[in-house]
């Protein structure tokens, strides 16, 4: 039996996660554990998923919480070293591009556990994005990359990455979509706010060159009322990052907004299941709504998935937001398409993989 540890800091980690777990049950020779950084730590942005994704408590919580990126980084790794000296773990997992899987894989690396790095090769190109940083350190010190798009294996070889260290196994966000997809086509969380199917959007920002200049974020919004739709809402669950800041921002502008707490999982999927379009500037969300075949509206200059835009229902439309109205009139979720490998299958093949290499 060999023990693999899957680390987790932040929301979008633990759909990907769950994944991952839920595979496990297939895999009688690898004992599944999982540590918590506790990089996101409130009930609505944490423990919600965990109980609605059955992720198992972690074995691990380093109960970091919030502060800058070096403090954030270097408590999780000062917390993780102990926990790798005093088990014997055969593999550690890590997840996406938030500072904690960057900790994470840096201490195991060094201690000489091998790492696997799930969501690797993704770029944006754009150094100013602490995620982007984070990706490249992590992809050139795990031992076994696990994509999810095609760009994500270019990427890799081309910075001289050995391919055999690289396997394409497709999307674990993507597989927990799939997976509980009957319950968010069904709920109904658009009823609790009063809305009708397709007469709304669904608005998500965090990033901090979004959010973190209220003069910016001002901008931003008052470029959405004026762009969308008449007669369309705009829900916006906003994230606490942008809460604190919309408290800089007029009320008369904030009332064109739905402005809703973070939402749980199956109600915010299923907002955006029955919404007529997205505006965002998440990765995942990039995703989620190319499986839908949704329209997005990816509020930023670059995207590291570059396949949501290439062949799915996203578009990268950074400030210019006059777009919206001309693309959702020639839009076609017809001709959009699934990615390939996001299936549903994709959490199986990584650990078949991995019960192969441990
Ligand atoms: C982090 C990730 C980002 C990811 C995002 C998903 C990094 C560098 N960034 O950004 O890649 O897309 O998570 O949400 O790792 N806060 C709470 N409760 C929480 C967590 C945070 O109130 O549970 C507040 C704190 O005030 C904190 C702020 O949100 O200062 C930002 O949290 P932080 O984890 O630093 O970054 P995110 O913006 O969430």
């Amino acid at each position: 039996m060999k023990t693999i540890l899957v680390c987790v800091g932040a929301r979008p980690n633990l759909m990907k996660a769950s994944s991952l777990f839920r595979a496990a049950a297939l895999f009688p020779n690898l004992r599944l554990e999982l540590l918590h950084t506790g990089q996101h730590y409130s009930t609505e942005m944490d423990k919600v998923f965990f109980d609605q994704l059955q992720i198992p408590n972690p074995d691990y919580q380093l109960n970091v919480g919030s502060s800058s990126h070096a403090v954030q980084t270097a408590d999780v790794m000062k917390k993780f070293e102990p926990i790798l000296l005093n088990k014997s773990i055969d593999m550690v997992v890590v997840i996406g591009d938030i500072n904690s899987t960057v900790a994470c894989a840096l201490v195991a690396q060094k201690m000489g556990v091998s790492v696997a790095h799930v969501e690797a090769g993704l770029r944006s190109f754009d150094m100013k994005m602490p995620e982007e940083i984070n990706r490249r350190v992590v992809d050139h010190i795990s031992d076994y990359l696990f994509t999810t798009e095609a760009s994500g294996n270019e990427n890799l070889v081309r910075e001289g990455i050995e391919p055999q260290k690289i396997f394409f196994v497709g999307n674990t966000m993507i597989d927990t979509l799939i997976h509980h997809l009957d319950q968010i086509r069904s709920l109904r969380a658009l009823e609790m706010l009063r809305l009708k199917p397709d007469s709304y959007s669904v608005l998500t920002l965090h990033r901090p060159s979004n959010v973190d200049d209220v003069q910016g974020l001002k901008s931003l919004l008052g470029l959405i009322v004026k762009n969308i739709p008449d007669g369309q809402k705009v829900v916006f669950p906003a994230h606490p990052r942008t809460k604190k800041m919309l408290e800089g921002i007029s009320t008369d502008l904030l009332q064109r907004f739905m402005l809703i707490e973070p939402q749980p999982y199956f109600s915010f999927m299923s907002l955006v299941y029955h919404s007529s379009f997205v505006l965002t500037d998440s990765g995942g969300i990039q995703e989620e709504t190319t499986y839908l075949k949704k329209p997005c509206f990816t509020l930023r200059a670059n995207t590291e998935r570059p396949v949501t835009t290439q062949i799915g229902s996203n578009f990268l439309i950074d400030k210019n937001l006059n777009l919206i109205s001309e693309k959702l009139k020639t839009f076609n979720g017809d001709k959009s398409q699934i990615p390939e490998l996001w299936d549903g299958k994709a959490g199986f093949r990584i650990l078949e993989h991995i019960s192969r290499i441990v």
